[in-house]
């Protein structure tokens, strides 16, 4: 096969930190594990809308589409706040997510023993945590319609659209069911069946690809608002949900916090395979680009380096680089090594961004 290409897309805030120290990792690798990575880089979000007036130069979108992984940071920021809706750095992040076609987004929520502690729920809740939301990805409220804002009488209107085919809720099931394949066997789909058509939907469409293809897996369902209660109630009940593309949203910063901070958790958005057999796979941390923090090297870039992980694993065949990264991170976090996020009430002393990379790295050099 070619040299994997990837494509890094920084973003803002600390996007470019924390981006710095997966390009550490690489290089590591590169220098260690015999392993070759076509990098290249390019701007998304508000560092775009700044360089060329759009959250994504169509040249950038045409560049995601022809590399094997995009990495992404980070976009938005109070710069931004007030630009027009169509030319947000959220509307760049959410084109390459469209226009990509990447459907299903895997977000696992992982509580490291170092920081069971550390979660604002009882250790015991938290402690040995390790679940994954796919969460539907391109369609859904964020992209239905009709939408906009709109006159009608002496008011205006706000409206947007929940709409799912049953296509677009059996290709997701589908993803949801091979990866709890791997797992433990168990997925619990959630949606407001009680309330919502496409919810009712959801839930035929869900429970008839289950039925027919993948009678092993143990199916459950679940109002997603039931399901946010026991997400916080008793989290080790789930392995796999499986969620529509606004719960998905919720429930993932959710499941986040269940593990002590937001700073440490990956996800891989992937699409339909390429003709060289990879998927369309987008990877980046769950965490925004906390304009409060950028620059300062502050950041926690253990998130988006896990995120590099899961495109070892998942778009390079490389799961026993991506574990050996996990299993560094797990190290140097016994070891006590903590950014800002990860200090808790007691305090003590943090460390900086790019000497959490150094110590990755070098948790990941003792490995050999
Ligand atoms: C996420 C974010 C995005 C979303 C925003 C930045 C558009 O919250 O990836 O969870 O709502 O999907
Ligand atoms: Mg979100």
């Amino acid at each position: 096969m070619s040299t994997p290409s990837i494509l890094i897309l920084p973003g803002d805030g600390i996007g470019p930190e924390v981006m710095a120290e997966v390009r550490k990792i690489i290089g590591w690798l590169e220098t260690n594990r015999d392993l070759k990575f076509d990098v290249s880089e390019d701007l998304v979000g508000g560092a775009a809308y700044d360089a060329h007036g759009v959250p994504l130069h169509d040249d950038t979108m045409a560049r995601a589409q022809d590399v094997d992984a995009v990495l992404l940071g980070a976009v938005g920021g109070p710069k931004y706040d007030d630009l027009d809706f169509s030319v947000k750095p959220e509307r760049g992040l959410l084109r390459l997510r469209k226009e990509m076609d990447l459907f299903a987004n895997l977000r696992p929520a992982q509580c490291f023993d170092a920081l069971a502690d550390f979660s604002s729920l009882k250790t015991e809740i938290v402690a040995g945590l390790d679940i994954m939301i796919v969460r539907e990805l391109t369609s859904g409220v964020y992209f239905g319609e009709p939408r906009g804002i709109f006159e009608e009488g002496n008011e205006r209107v706000g409206i947007n659209t929940q709409r799912y085919t049953e296509s677009e809720i059996d290709r997701i099931a589908r993803a949801a069911f091979e990866l709890a394949r791997k797992r433990s066997g168990k997925v619990c789909s959630m949606e407001k069946a009680n309330v919502m058509e496409s919810g009712i939907l959801w839930r035929e469409v869900t429970q008839r690809v289950h039925d027919a293809d993948y009678p092993e897996i143990e199916l459950s369902h679940m109002y997603a608002d039931n399901g946010a209660m026991q997400l916080v109630r008793a989290p080790k009940q789930f392995d796999v949900i499986l969620t529509d593309n606004l719960f998905g949203d919720i429930l993932s910063d959710c499941a986040a916090m269940l593990t002590g901070s937001l700073g440490m958790l990956p996800s891989a958005s992937l699409g339909a395979p390429m003709a060289n057999g990879r998927p369309k796979a987008l990877y980046e941390p769950v965490h925004g680009s906390a304009p409060d923090i950028a620059g300062e090297g502050k950041a926690n870039p253990i998130a988006c380096i896990l995120s590099f992980a899961m495109a070892l694993r998942y778009s390079f065949d490389q799961g026993e680089e991506a574990s050996r990264i996990e299993q560094a991170i797990e190290t140097v976090l016994a070891s006590g090594a903590r950014t800002g996020d990860l200090l808790g009430a007691e305090g003590g002393s943090a460390m900086s961004t790019s000497e959490m990379g150094d110590a990755i790295a070098a948790a990941l050099t003792d490995s050999l």
